[in-house]
């Protein structure tokens, strides 16, 4: 009977090892820019927002008020500037989508692509400043119970060695603020997945001890300025056609940040549901890679829901199976885009690959009345979740064998994400001898009994 108590102990234990960390995140941004458009079809605000689908929900964006280093909305509506039982607006709603997902959480994001560097500039002047700027951040976001601040600053191109101490600086101040009783401030980082920002703005391994998460938007390789057909956030670069270039792909954006120093369970994998059209110069050439109009106004961005309303019946859709993303022609317009295979096809490499999550950009996106696409509302959202649940539920499935290529000239640093998979793949084996063992031991147990 021991024996079977100690069996029991250890397929416990093997089981809780073996839970760890298995589960992805899911961070979903929510961008305030919509929430006044008078078209209800594209007016996006928080009561859109579909809680239960998102781990993390991150507010887009938040203003720096340089001369007074603190934050302040950019929206009409964000926040009315008052405090306690007066204290009103989105930020307010946002924080309280709690109540309707128990383990949410939600942060403020500061910073993004249009918003003037000057703010940041200005705190990373000196470490005073920052210091002082991180204080003032702690009491907006607890006077509005944000549970972390973003930072989304494109890029720090010229100050990477400002940026980390800020960095430090405001992961120490989160540290000291919280107590037993206050779970620390997440800080997490939104950045670049490109080449030649990656090189300028960040020193990699040291950023990486100071923050909790850091978001690579592995997205806009391609664009409206492209000059051949191209998808913006394609998963893996393509290695079939060598004009293209081998670094504009979300895998080669995850494995520079890994051999540049950051620890895999850090980094979250970017989506996005941006869809690219172009017009073709000669229609009969459609492939990925056809030459497309250079004339300004020809090529757009389109949203999820906008590509729907766009694409009929008459177009034409085909796979991508080397790069997990969708093409669609007619005539002499195409378009690019990720779809619910593609959003599965990420997570599974996410998983596959040790990451702390994925991130969606953005939420508004999406089909969020589900009356575009026919396929219910926030289609790409939702089988983003899915896929998560999915991964997780055979998590004691062997998972595919991690890719061993690196980008070569990258001093690497392997030896954490090698720890991270042995200890997944300890556990597992761990739990299966386990299970052999309690087999073995009960057969023991009855044998010994009928004799
Ligand atoms: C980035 O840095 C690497 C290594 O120094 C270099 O080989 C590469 O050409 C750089 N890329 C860009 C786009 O600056
Ligand atoms: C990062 O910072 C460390 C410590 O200051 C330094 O030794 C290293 O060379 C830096 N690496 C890069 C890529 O800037
Ligand atoms: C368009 O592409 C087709 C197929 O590649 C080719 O046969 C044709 O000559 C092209 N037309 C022009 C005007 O370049
Ligand atoms: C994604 O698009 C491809 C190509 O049209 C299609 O085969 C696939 O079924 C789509 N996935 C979903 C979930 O609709
Ligand atoms: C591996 O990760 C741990 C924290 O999980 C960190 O303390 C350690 O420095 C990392 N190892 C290397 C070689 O970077």
């Amino acid at each position: 009977m021991k024996i079977l108590v100690y069996v029991l102990v250890l397929l416990t234990s093997c089981n809780a090892l073996q839970d760890t960390g298995v589960k992805l995140k899911n961070f979903c941004y929510y961008t305030n820019w919509k929430t006044q458009s008078s078209d209800p079809d594209i007016r996006f605000d928080v009561e859109h927002i579909n809680p239960s689908l998102c781990t993390h929900l991150l507010y887009a964006f938040a203003n720096i008020n340089e001369k007074e280093l603190k934050l302040y909305w950019s929206q009409q509506g964000d926040d009315n500037g008052k405090l306690g039982s007066e204290a009103a607006g989105r930020y307010y709603e946002f924080t309280e989508l709690k109540k309707r997902n128990a383990g949410l959480v939600t942060l403020l994001s500061i910073g993004g692509q249009t918003a003037e560097s000057a703010g940041f500039i200005q705190i990373v002047q000196s470490e005073e400043n920052m210091r002082q700027f991180a204080k003032n951040c702690i009491r907006f976001l607890r006077d509005r119970k944000f549970d972390g601040l973003d930072i989304d600053w494109e890029y720090p191109d010229n100050f990477k060695n400002k940026y980390t101490q800020f960095l430090e600086v405001m992961q120490n101040e989160f540290k000291a603020e919280s107590t037993s009783e206050k779970d620390k401030l997440l800080l997490t980082i939104a950045v670049s997945g490109g080449e030649e920002h990656i090189n300028k703005s960040y020193n990699i391994s040291e950023i990486d001890k100071h923050v909790d998460y850091i978001l690579v938007m592995a997205y806009d390789f391609f664009g409206t300025w492209s000059t051949v057909a191209g998808f913006t956030a394609p998963l893996y670069s393509r290695k079939t056609n060598l004009n293209f270039n081998q670094a504009y792909s979300q895998d080669w954006a995850i494995r520079r940040w890994i051999d540049g120093g950051a620890q895999a369970d850090k980094l979250v994998l970017g989506l996005t549901g941006t869809a690219l059209s172009y017009t073709l110069i000669n229609s009969s050439r459609h492939d990925v890679g056809s030459p497309v109009s250079s004339t300004i106004g020809a090529n757009k961005q389109l949203t999820y829901y906008g590509l729907c309303k766009t694409v009929s019946e008459k177009w034409t859709k085909v796979w991508d199976e080397e790069q997990k993303m969708v093409y669609a022609y007619a005539d002499d317009q195409w378009i690019g885009y990720a779809n619910a295979t593609s959003m599965q096809e990420a997570v599974h490499y996410a998983y596959s690959q040790r990451l702390a999550g994925v991130m969606f950009w953005s939420l508004d996106i999406d089909d969020f009345n589900g009356a575009a696409c026919n396929e219910g509302k926030y289609p790409l959202v939702s089988a983003i979740m899915k896929a998560i649940q999915k991964e997780s539920s055979i998590g004691n499935e062997n998972p595919s064998v991690l890719q061993t290529q690196t980008v070569s000239s990258f001093t690497t640093k392997k030896d954490n994400r090698t720890r991270l998979y042995f200890v997944r793949n300890g556990a597992e084996n761990c739990y299966s001898s386990a299970v052999l063992l309690a087999w073995m031991c009960l057969c023991i147990l009855v044998i010994a009994n009928i004799v």
